[in-house]
């Protein structure tokens, strides 16, 4: 992407920092971090456990509060003072985390989990048709056949039907940003590439921005345009996936990537 004009820039954070504790128990989980993240751009966030990468992606929704640093929302500061400002906020940014299963009220039945996302997006007044219509067209974009699941509740589909769902509210929600904390981990090979190819649809087609938060390098360059190495609440390195993982200069993403046979080897059950 040749764009680097500063307000193409949707989420940009300087010095962004996060302490728990204090004392014997104190933690720097997330240490003066910068970023640019551009609209459309997908991105990658790799880091090995505990390096950060959720305390991250928390500060980034405004779920918890920064102990030090700035997060800047399409060129200006956030607001997030009042419940109002927040839920504006939310409009802009949304998530999917690793447990699909607590995303949910699961004893709403799916129709009403697509309705909230429908009048969250002012579509309250519409037909019963066409919100028939455009929850149709949200299964339709995740492979899910809504007639069979319209009357279900969330605990009756299967972990895989469940991530896919949380994928068709996204596309109903239509945020400017989507972070994306390792939505794979629960399901099979086959489901997870599904799963990454609904999330580039997403980017190509509604030009979301997308932070995908993970600890495998090399899916990281096989889904992002941008990767970000995480290592001890610190950046170590990022640049253009290219960059990155064919030319690694950190010694930390030679580590990551070193790693990777390694990770496959324990799945060899020949061996
Ligand atoms: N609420 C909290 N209170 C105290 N320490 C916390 C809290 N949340 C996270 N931490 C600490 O901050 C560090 C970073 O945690 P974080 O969950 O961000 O890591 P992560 O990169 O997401 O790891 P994983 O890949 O395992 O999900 C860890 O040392 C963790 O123990
Ligand atoms: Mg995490």
């Amino acid at each position: 992407m040749s764009k680097t004009k500063e307000e193409d820039f949707c989420l940009s954070g300087r010095g962004v920092t996060k302490v728990f504790g204090a004392g014997e128990n104190r933690t720097v989980a997330v240490d003066h971090v910068d970023f640019d993240f551009r609209e459309g751009e997908f991105i990658s966030l790799v880091g090995e456990s505990g390096s950060g990468k959720t305390t991250l992606s928390k500060m980034l929704l405004g779920l918890i509060s920064l102990t030090e640093g700035e997060i800047q929302y399409q060129g200006k500061p956030r607001e997030l003072s009042t419940g109002r400002k927040r839920r504006e906020y939310w409009k802009g940014i949304q998530a999917i985390f690793q447990d699909p299963f607590a995303s949910y009220n699961m004893f709403n039945r799916i129709d009403s989990v697509l309705l909230d996302c429908i009048n969250m997006r002012g579509g309250r007044n519409l037909s019963r048709k066409q919100k028939a219509e455009k929850m149709a067209e949200a299964c339709g974009f995740v492979n899910l056949k809504y007639e069979e699941l319209t009357n279900k509740y969330p605990f009756e589909l299967s972990g895989g039907q469940m991530q896919r769902l949380m994928i068709a509210r996204i596309f109903l929600l239509k945020p400017k940003i989507l972070l994306a904390d390792e939505p794979t981990s629960m399901i099979d090979a086959c489901s997870r590439a599904t799963i990454l190819d609904m999330l580039q649809k997403l980017r190509n087609e509604i030009h979301m921005t997308i932070l995908f938060i993970t600890h495998d390098i090399g899916l990281a360059y096989y889904v992002s345009d941008t990767v970000y190495i995480m290592e001890h609440g610190k950046f170590v390195e990022h640049g253009s996936a290219d960059e990155v993982i064919l030319h690694p200069k950190a010694p930390y993403t030679r580590h990551l990537i070193e790693d990777v046979p390694k990770i496959y080897e324990e799945w060899n059950l020949d061996a």
